[in-house]
């Protein structure tokens, strides 16, 4: 049990819910669903990692109900979602790729239509989803993911379920079926406590609680055996893991334990948050082999009376003094930050100071977002709003200042061979493979797709500011 009452979900209740998928996979091998002819699930995934580890868990559910993966929709007999609703855009999104199975639905009344994640996590959604969407069987909400299967057993009985909020514990011992072995996500906090004015998380995710570090080092170790050759520790606010329990273990800590576990694995984390990000933590990136020298570090905005208003808890000057003294023990660090563009009450001023900011710490990339409302959250009040006009107008501003330093940043791998491990074919060039290592942006380069999951030793050759070229060495 954590501090803040926040439990393990109970084992029982895990098991459960895996005795109830394989009472379904009976049920579809008895109906001779298996092999060929099993039912297919097919999973949409929206927003960041997070959901993507979240799906992965899905996919794993679905795999011991009897389910094997669907390539489209239209060949589902299962569909799923997982929503983001960090801004209004995730959500619109979402509610129009939901829209789109209405004919699915139609075609096949048998379909099963499930959403879950951020978006359902909130009632008016839910709700929209229950009253307005008829052929969306249930929803569930981020703290009752590992309850897929009964619901799924439900809407196959012609139940339809709408989540209320549940209980936010943690959930050990549920399947994955990773997308992409070699690269994997590792969960080891839910929830944030930080409760930044414009944020919706906090909300939809509950409060901070942290997975104990052994069954972290356990999931670490699977992993590895499993061919992982990148773990990337996951949560919203990495730097308080751990705080709210017992087991008086860091983050950094952590991270040098699973540094010392056998295997050729480098390792990342996400989200830091530069209120506690601390000298342990930057010690642990320079220090220890494994790490990528990689700091994420969301700023949000570079003017205090913003920063103020955000409810972030930090100034510039400190943010600064993080970032100075990271540079000064990791000289070639790949930093990267979230900025907010157009907070309510956002002077010419204030986005100078954001500017400003951008061209002391000369980012390597940076993710800029319009701000947008969020229902409940206590930004959605303040006044005065900046008009899109001004925020658009910002937004390309910061734009063209941030890919001219990201191109200036890159340049500092020509003719420099980097470690990088083989993660695909290039999305947009299919004669060539992706790569990521230290740089921030992926480096694509011509080789054998066998080589997929594999390290290997790149010379770049090209730099621009979204992406680097090189040749295998
Ligand atoms: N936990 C992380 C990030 C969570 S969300 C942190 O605190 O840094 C990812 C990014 O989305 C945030 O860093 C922020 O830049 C952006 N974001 C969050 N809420 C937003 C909103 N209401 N409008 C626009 N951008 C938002
Ligand atoms: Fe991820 Fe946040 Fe979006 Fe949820 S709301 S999917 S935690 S970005
Ligand atoms: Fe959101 Fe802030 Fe937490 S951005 S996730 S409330 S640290």
């Amino acid at each position: 049990m954590n501090r803040n009452g926040l439990g393990i979900i109970k084992r029982e209740d895990v098991t459960r819910e895996l005795d109830v998928a394989r009472a379904v996979a009976e049920r579809f091998e008895e109906a001779g669903r298996v092999g060929g002819n099993a039912p297919r699930c097919f999973i949409r995934t929206f927003g960041c990692q997070q959901n993507e580890a979240d799906s992965e868990q899905l996919a794993g559910l679905a795999r011991v109900m009897g389910y094997a993966p669907a390539e489209r929709e239209e060949d589902a007999d299962l569909i799923l979602v997982n929503t983001c609703a960090i801004r209004e855009h995730a959500e619109k999104k979402a509610l129009s790729v939901i829209g789109t199975f209405k004919h699915l639905k139609e075609a096949n009344p048998d379909l099963i239509i499930g959403v879950g994640g951020c978006m359902t996590s909130q009632k008016h959604r839910a709700d929209t989803l229950k009253n307005s969407y008829p052929y969306v069987s249930f929803t569930f909400d981020t703290g009752s993911l590992y309850r897929l299967p009964s619901l799924v057993a439900e809407a196959m009985g012609g139940k339809r379920k709408f989540a209320e909020s549940d209980v936010y514990g943690i959930a050990e011992g549920v399947p994955v079926f990773p997308k992409t072995p070699h690269s994997a996500w590792l969960s080891v906090m839910y929830g944030c406590n930080n409760f930044c004015s414009y944020c919706i998380v906090p909300y939809v995710w509950g409060r901070e609680r942290s997975r104990d570090p052994d069954d972290v080092i356990e999931e670490a170790k699977r992993l590895i055996d499993g061919g992982a050759k990148s773990i990337t520790l996951l949560g919203q606010n990495v730097n308080s893991y751990g705080t709210e329990s017992d087991h008086g273990c860091t983050i950094a800590e952590l991270m040098r334990r699973i540094c010392r576990l056998d295997g050729d694995f480098v390792l990342r984390f996400m989200t830091s948050h530069p209120k506690d990000a601390s000298d342990e933590l930057i010690d642990v990136i320079a220090e220890e082999e494994k790490v990528v020298k990689h700091f994420h570090l969301p700023v949000q905005s570079g003017s205090d009376r913003i920063l103020e208003r955000m409810n972030r808890k930090y100034t510039r000057e400190h943010y600064l003094g993080i970032i100075d003294k990271m540079k000064k023990k990791i000289p070639d660090v790949t930093v990267t930050s979230d900025i907010i563009v157009g907070f309510p009450g956002e002077e010419d001023a204030d986005f100078e100071d954001t500017m400003d900011l951008l061209r002391r710490v000369r980012y390597d990339m940076v993710f800029s977002f319009i701000y947008s409302p969020r229902v409940g959250t206590p930004a959605a009040k303040m006044t005065p709003a900046v008009p899109h006009e001004v925020s658009a107008e910002r937004m390309e501003r910061l734009l063209a200042l941030q890919t001219a330093v990201s191109d200036e940043r890159n340049k500092r791998f020509l003719g420099r061979k980097v470690r990088l491990l083989t993660e695909e074919i290039s999305r947009t060039d299919p004669s060539m493979l992706t790569g990521r290592g230290d740089p921030a942006r992926p480096v694509h380069f011509s080789g054998d797709p066998s080589l997929i999951g594999s390290f290997v030793d790149v010379e770049i050759t090209e730099a621009g500011a979204f992406s680097l070229t090189g040749k295998i060495v």
